[in-house]
Formats: C-alpha cells, sequence, structure tokens
C-alpha cells in the first residue's frame, strides 16, 4: 500500500480564494482594504524572496502590500521607528519583520514592539500566551497551514497520539498548542528527545519540524499514520545540481505512512496562505468583525 499524497498547493489555492473572496467583500461592505506590512532588513537572497513572493501574492489576493527595507546596517532604533509608524498606519493591519535580523538588532526586542493586533506572525508574547490560553490569538502560519492539511486530511482528531518533532517558536511549539486544541495527547520532541524514532512510531501524527534532510526513516514510521513534513532543505542532487527534500525521507514513508504532505507541495505554499488569511482576520478585527469562515 502507498500513503495518499496530502496536496498543500490545491487546498492553498483553495485558501487564497476564501481570503480574496472575504477581502472583496471587505471592500464593498465597509471600504476597506486588508493591508500587509513586511520588512527585510538587509539582503539575504532567500529573505529577499520570500519578501518579494509574499507582496506578489497580497497583491494577487486583492489586499495592499507595503514593502519596506532597510539596509543591513540598520540599527535598532531604526528599525523600532520603523514598527511604531507601521503600528498606527491605518492602512496597515498586518506587519511582518522577516527573521533572521542582521547580528545588531535584537529581534525578541523588534517581535515585542509589533501592535499584538497587526502580529500576523503570531511571534508576540501576547499572542503565544493567548494561544496557549485557549484564547483567540494571531496564530503562527506555518502551524496553521499543518492544520488545516490535517483536519481535511482526518476530520476530528479527538484522542489521536501526535508527536511534534522540533521544538522551535515558529512551528514546533504553537503546532503542539495547536494540535492540544484538537484533543489530541501531545508529545513535544526534540534534539535532546530519548530515543526519537521508538517516539515518532507512537505517532497517528507526525509533524516534522528539525530542518535535517530526511531525518525522519520510514521505520519510524506507525503504520497508517499522517505525516506532515514542515521541512524544506536543498541538499546535492545526483546531476551536480541541487533538489529540495523535507525532514522526512519521502520515498521510505510512502510506504509505510496512511497520509504524506511532499516537499515541495505540502506545507510549503500553505505558510503564505495563512499569512494572507491572518491579514484579513487583523483587518476584520480592527473593525470589529469575527473571523472570516476560512479554514474548514
Ligand atoms: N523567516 C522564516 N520563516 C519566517 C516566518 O514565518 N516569518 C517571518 N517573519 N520570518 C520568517
Amino acid at each position: 500500500m502507498s500513503a495518499a499524497i496530502i496536496d498543500g498547493k490545491a487546498v492553498a489555492a483553495e485558501l487564497v480564494a476564501r481570503v480574496a473572496e472575504a477581502a472583496a467583500a471587505l471592500k464593498v461592505e465597509a471600504g476597506v482594504v486588508p493591508g500587509l506590512a513586511a520588512v527585510l532588513v538587509g539582503d539575504d537572497p532567500a529573505s529577499a524572496v520570500y519578501v518579494r513572493s509574499k507582496g506578489k501574492r497580497t497583491r494577487e489576493a486583492g489586499m495592499a502590500s507595503f514593502e519596506h527595507r532597510l539596509p543591513a546596517t540598520a540599527t535598532q532604533a531604526e528599525l523600532l521607528d520603523l514598527v511604531a509608524r507601521l503600528n498606527i498606519d491605518p492602512q496597515v493591519h498586518g506587519i511582518l519583520v522577516q527573521l533572521p535580523l542582521p547580528p545588531q538588532i535584537d529581534a525578541a526586542a523588534v517581535i515585542d514592539a509589533i501592535s499584538p493586533a497587526k502580529d500576523v506572525d503570531g511571534f508576540h508574547a501576547i499572542n503565544v500566551g493567548r494561544l496557549a490560553s485557549g484564547l483567540e490569538a494571531m496564530v503562527p502560519c506555518t502551524p496553521l497551514g499543518a492544520r488545516m492539511l490535517l483536519r481535511r486530511a482526518l476530520g476530528d482528531m479527538s484522542g489521536a497520539e501526535a508527536v511534534v518533532l522540533g521544538r522551535s517558536n515558529i512551528v514546533g511549539k504553537p503546532m503542539a498548542q495547536l494540535l492540544l486544541a484538537e484533543n489530541c495527547t501531545v508529545t513535544l520532541a526534540h534534539s535532546r528527545s530519548r530515543d526519537l524514532p521508538a517516539l515518532c512510531r507512537r505517532a497517528d501524527i507526525l509533524v516534522a519540524a528539525v530542518g535535517r534532510p530526511e531525518m525522519v526513516r520510514g521505520d519510524w514510521i506507525r503504520p497508517g499514520a499522517t505525516v506532515i513534513d514542515v521541512g524544506i532543505n536543498r541538499v546535492a542532487g545526483a546531476d551536480g545540481g541541487s533538489r529540495l527534500v523535507g525532514d522526512v525521507a519521502f520515498d521510505e514513508a510512502i510506504a509505510v505512512a496512511g497520509a504524506i504532505t511532499p516537499v515541495p507541495g505540502g506545507v510549503g505554499p500553505m505558510t503564505i496562505a495563512c499569512l494572507l488569511a491572518n491579514t484579513l482576520t487583523a483587518c476584520r478585527r480592527s473593525l470589529g468583525l469575527a473571523s472570516a469562515t476560512l479554514f474548514d
């Protein structure tokens, strides 16, 4: 038997279409266009690609995109000043400061300065705490996208054993919170966990977010499990070029899992789609409106 492939690209396209429709309706009903400000400090090529792509996708969804670039030599005071201006700009409903930041800048202080209501990354301590408390929060985009794929693949997750591999603030920790809220029994495993293969084999739902190419082997996977691969790793290809692989050895996993996300085309496309959804949500909340139904 071979696992079902979870088509993140298709689900992301559907989510973006819903966001675009809701944004268009908001413009008609309230005369407001949701706006996302993306801030790039320095000229890391990968970050520049991400920020450009976020801007393009934002405009395609009928929302306003504001791109701000600061030189790699920018001071923390300059970045904090920009964030302060975006916090009070009525056209800006979402603020994203692309990480990583240059070493002279304290990323935690910058995240702390973003208005929690505009924190579409969900990185501010207020949002982290609200998510952990089960309150309405801005939720980090990658785990939000992974949850949507899991809901599509599984429906009710109550009672499932979920193992999250990786304890980052961006993915692992919020993913664990979301799975707990879905009534899973959650294990948050990491590089110091004892006997990772055995831990992973317990999982009905396995989320790999460690950033190590193909670390999760086929024999780490429980037969029939649903596997969400958050990794995007560039490795040398056989032809002398390079190729993208996930944190899961896909060719091995597909023979064991019940369903699995591919890399690319799994979780990746969901992240930007969720960023657009969070921007729409932030805009609606700023107007006192409930969140649109986007993620079912
Ligand atoms: N760098 C890598 N991933 C992310 C993300 O989700 N948000 C931001 N702001 N920076 C990132």
